[in-house]
């Protein structure tokens, strides 16, 4: 059984979200499906049963914090996961990784499982900080963290790969297994606890399979081809068919 994690982003208004849940409520898997929507169409999904996650989450609890949206209103509407330091969080928004490891710990404080992405990007990429990068991410999230009970998920996503409207340059599945082996091999520095790591950037019906493969991929984060209802049918077939 795999995660597969729908990220809506802002793709969606609220009449979409909810004809779009429909027609996947339709559709039969045994995987584990969290769908991420905006918070607008948040407590309708929820009640239509499926798993969801929020986007994103403040770190502060509740209070003084215009627009703001914490793990904790999240956890009342009925979210189990959350999405901590996505890279349109970091690189669009402004989020650093102090950002990230509070939203980390808000999260266990309400008991949702967070999500973080972590990736490099193209400069980094370009200038070979690739590995510098990712183990810098993990440090700042791992680094005296008190997991205790709860879970966490991490999803590696290299910034250069995920898409923008539709358009996305994948990274190769050889790419992405050498950085998914070098996160496990640095999680196990701070923790021996069992840690899912997923996927994500451009990932689509073509190429589910070819990362789902990977020795040490639990799954995919999927964007753009998640609001499609044909590739993400496509999507959740192909990984039926190897449960
Ligand atoms: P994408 O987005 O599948 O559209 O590349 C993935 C993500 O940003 O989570």
């Amino acid at each position: 059984m795999k995660y597969i994690l729908a990220n809506w982003k802002m793709y969606l208004n609220y009449e979409e979200s909810v004809n779009l849940a429909k027609q996947i409520k339709s559709l039969d898997t045994e995987d584990n499906l969290i769908i991420f929507p905006s918070a607008l169409a948040f407590k309708e999904i929820v009640s239509m049963g499926f798993e969801t996650g929020a986007q994103n989450v403040s770190w502060a609890p509740q209070g003084a914090y215009t627009g703001a949206l914490s793990a904790f209103l999240y956890k009342e509407v009925g979210a189990k996961y959350a999405l901590v330091g996505h890279s349109e969080r970091r690189y669009i928004f402004g989020e650093n990784n102090e950002d990230v490891r509070k939203k980390v710990e808000s999260c266990f404080d309400v008991g949702l499982t967070p999500v973080v992405c972590i990736g490099e990007t193209k400069e980094d990429k370009d200038e070979s900080k690739t590995q510098y990068r990712i183990k810098k991410q993990i440090m700042k999230v791992f680094d005296n963290l008190d997991i205790g009970n709860n879970k966490i998920i991490i999803a590696y996503e290299p910034v250069w790969a995920i898409s923008h409207g539709g358009e996305g340059q994948p990274c190769t599945p050889a790419d992405a297994e050498d950085v998914m082996g070098l996160i496990k091999r640095e999680i196990l520095e701070y923790t021996d606890n069992e840690i899912p790591i997923l996927y994500g950037g451009s990932v689509d019906e073509k190429n589910v399979l070819s990362y789902v493969a990977l020795e040490d991929c639990s799954g995919v984060l999927v964007g753009s081809a998640s609001t499609k209802i044909d590739s993400f049918t496509e999507i959740i077939k192909e990984l039926s068919d190897i449960n």
